[in-house]
């Protein structure tokens, strides 16, 4: 959501600025634009209404010169996807331009104030209010002391502190002057930004992505802090403390450039990866001779651990599915009461919330708005915050007190796919450890640890679901409506399969526990509406046979997930996706697989734009 990239060094600014708005293309977005200056013309602006390709041909036709720069991709929150409400904006007609991620939740009073004193708005956007307002501080601030350009550079600094001072909400922001041709200021309150550091060149982007191939050094900027970056120096201070020393980190070496590697869609490519990014889960953390797992980074001792009497997991979307999987996991493994709350509620219902719970945040990005609101929310009130989280150094692993990464290398796709397989198997290892603290025996880890090691090859093999999940696929392509059902492990199985076809197809879909069909959803079932149906051997397998008949007996349409030749399931389903046998407790990871190809697969029949769906964000940092 919202992609910020910039540029200022000894190079042309615009090759950097396209690459990186690529590669940020991901995050979700619906517009986009770059800004570059140079001393001699003033700025250059290109915005567009539409996807980057059109905006790299409308470069082509007027190249953008310069060796400072600025582009934005925006998802749309204040006005709609138009030329004018695209980034950059400019303020104080032409001395400032910048681009913004995050919302201004006090924009209406300033720009009240604004119009009042002569600022001409283009845009609906709340971003504009900030470039006049940098503009309008600007000129406010004396200049005629100015001695040198250091000090002249110092006054333009502080034009964005006090311009900041007046803002509410949430903002990224990096800021261009017409009359400093290499001064690049940034400044970040809840929406990520990085630095990459270079040699007489520094870049900026919203997450590292658009920095592989051009530097690995970097500087991951906190909020509130300010960075002026210049081709030869990077300066960073706090809003209100002053100058702080940057923290010059090496990138990853892992973090390469995501690339499609012969697969159509980063989707697909995802769901393929889902063997190796579960081995990296699991890699170093099962500890066989003690029959349990092992965590680095959780920051609390066993003792510590051994007197928590509550856990609460909170995410949004799919990382929330993965919280109901928990729930079921750690309850049972652990007998440790769970608690799963979206983010976006917890973080403003105030629940009472004793001080031996433990807070897990889930998240893929890091930076999903509502999970970082409700972990400060909860650090705050004096709880420990643990994040599961995918990208290192992003907002919440910085905010949160520990965790546990996924290593699931870069998920692209918007609908997230190996990211969700990944927190099973960390939570799997979670419920194993809390288990072993507590009840589960030397043996029952044993055999947990047995079968989470077997996991990899399982999920090679369920991948080979892929040509029966493609008849299925071209038989219900043009259904409008779709039910997910299952039991058990497989009832919040059944919400992600039906979220991922609703991402991605833009079918109505909806999970239900198959035992809840009848008291609602089962209205709907008619000849044109399929219900998938997950069945595979297991404590319910006889239970969510009952289930299948009564939607057979009314005339829908039944695909069924067996881990079996199911002669019995066979003969009521009108279609079968068979995956290997698994515990009951790993069956959403398998059936995962399916669910996934089967909305993927779909999706394609119907045209659809599978790794950038339309409205979606990968990347949602707006609340
Ligand atoms: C967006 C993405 C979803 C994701 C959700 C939570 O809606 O499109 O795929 O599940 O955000 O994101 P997170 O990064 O916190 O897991």
């Amino acid at each position: 959501m919202c992609g910020i990239v910039g540029y200022v060094g000894n190079n042309d600014a615009c090759p950097f600025l396209v690459s990186g708005l690529r590669r940020l293309e991901y995050r979700g977005y619906d517009s986009a634009g770059i800004a570059t200056l140079t001393a001699a013309d003033g700025f250059r602006l290109t915005r567009v209404a539409g996807r980057i390709d059109l905006l790299e041909k409308s470069i082509a036709r007027k190249p953008m010169f310069g060796t400072i720069g600025i582009g934005h991709t925006r998802w749309a929150t204040h006005g709609p996807a138009t030329e004018e409400n695209a980034h950059p904006h400019m303020g104080g007609n032409g001395l400032v331009s910048l681009v913004h991620n995050g919302v201004i939740e006090n924009y209406e009073s300033l720009k009240q104030s604004l119009i009042s004193r002569g600022y001409l708005f283009k845009s609906a956007t709340d971003s504009e209010v900030v470039a006049h307002l940098i503009a309008d501080t600007l000129k406010h601030l004396p200049a005629s002391s100015i001695a040198n350009n250091s000090e002249s550079i110092d006054r333009y600094v502080e034009a964005v502190r006090q311009s900041l001072d007046q803002l509410r909400g949430t903002y990224g922001l990096a800021i261009l002057f017409r009359d400093q041709p290499d001064l690049l200021i940034v400044a970040r309150c809840g929406s990520p930004l990085v630095i990459g550091v270079g040699k007489s060149e520094q870049f900026v982007a919203s997450d590292t992505s658009p920095l592989v191939g051009y530097t690995d050094r970097i500087v991951y900027l906190a909020d509130h802090q300010i960075a002026v970056l210049r081709p030869d120096s990077i300066q960073v201070q706090h809003r209100d403390h002053g100058k702080i020393r940057p923290d010059v980190q090496t990138l990853a070496a892992q973090e390469t450039e995501a690339s499609l590697e012969g697969f159509e869609h980063f989707m697909l490519k995802e769901i393929y990866e889902q063997p190796q990014s579960i081995r990296n889960a699991l890699r170093g953390r099962l500890d066989r001779d003690n029959a349990t797992a092992k965590f680095g980074g959780l920051n609390l001792t066993p003792q510590q651990l051994r007197s928590v009497k509550r856990i609460i997991l909170t995410g949004c979307g799919t990382s929330w599915h993965a919280g109901l999987v928990g729930e079921y996991l750690i309850e049972e493994l652990a007998r440790l009461p769970v608690e799963v709350e979206y983010a976006s509620e917890l973080r403003y219902r105030n629940p009472p919330v004793d001080t031996d719970t433990l807070i897990f945040g889930i998240t893929q990005s890091g930076e999903t708005a509502d999970t970082l609101a409700a972990l400060r929310e909860m650090k705050r009130k004096g709880h420990h915050t643990l994040a599961i989280c995918n990208v290192v150094g992003s907002s919440i692993a910085q905010v949160a007190d520990g965790g546990i990464y996924l290593h699931a290398g870069p998920e692209i796709g918007v609908a997230s796919t190996k990211a969700f397989t990944s927190q099973l198997v960390v939570l799997s290892m979670l419920a194993l450890y809390f288990g072993r603290l507590r009840f589960l025996s030397y043996e029952a880890g044993q055999r947990i640890i047995r079968q989470l090691e077997q996991l990899p090859e399982t999920i090679e093999k369920t991948l080979e679901c892929h040509g029966q999940v493609r008849e299925v696929a071209a038989k219900y392509a043009s259904a409008s409506n779709f039910l997910y059902l299952g039991r058990y492990y497989n009832f919040p199985a059944a919400l992600e399969g039906a979220l991922k076809l609703k991402e991605i197809s833009y079918i109505h879909a909806e999970g239900y526990p198959a035992a809840e069909m009848k008291h609602g959803p089962i209205a709907l079932v008619d000849e044109n509406t399929p219900s998938l149906f997950m069945v595979p051997q297991g404590a319910v397998y006889d239970k969510v046979l009952s289930n299948l008949q009564e939607v057979k007996a009314r005339g829908g349409p039944v695909i069924a997930i067996v881990d079996q030749q199911d002669s019995h399931v066979m003969s009521l389903a009108d279609d079968v996706i068979t995956v290997p046998q698994a515990e009951d407790f790993l069956q959403p990871i398998v059936n995962a697989i399916p669910l996934q190809l089967l909305a993927y697969e779909i999706a394609c029949i119907r045209g659809c734009d599978v790794d950038k769906p339309r409205n979606l964000a990968k990347s949602v940092t707006v609340e």
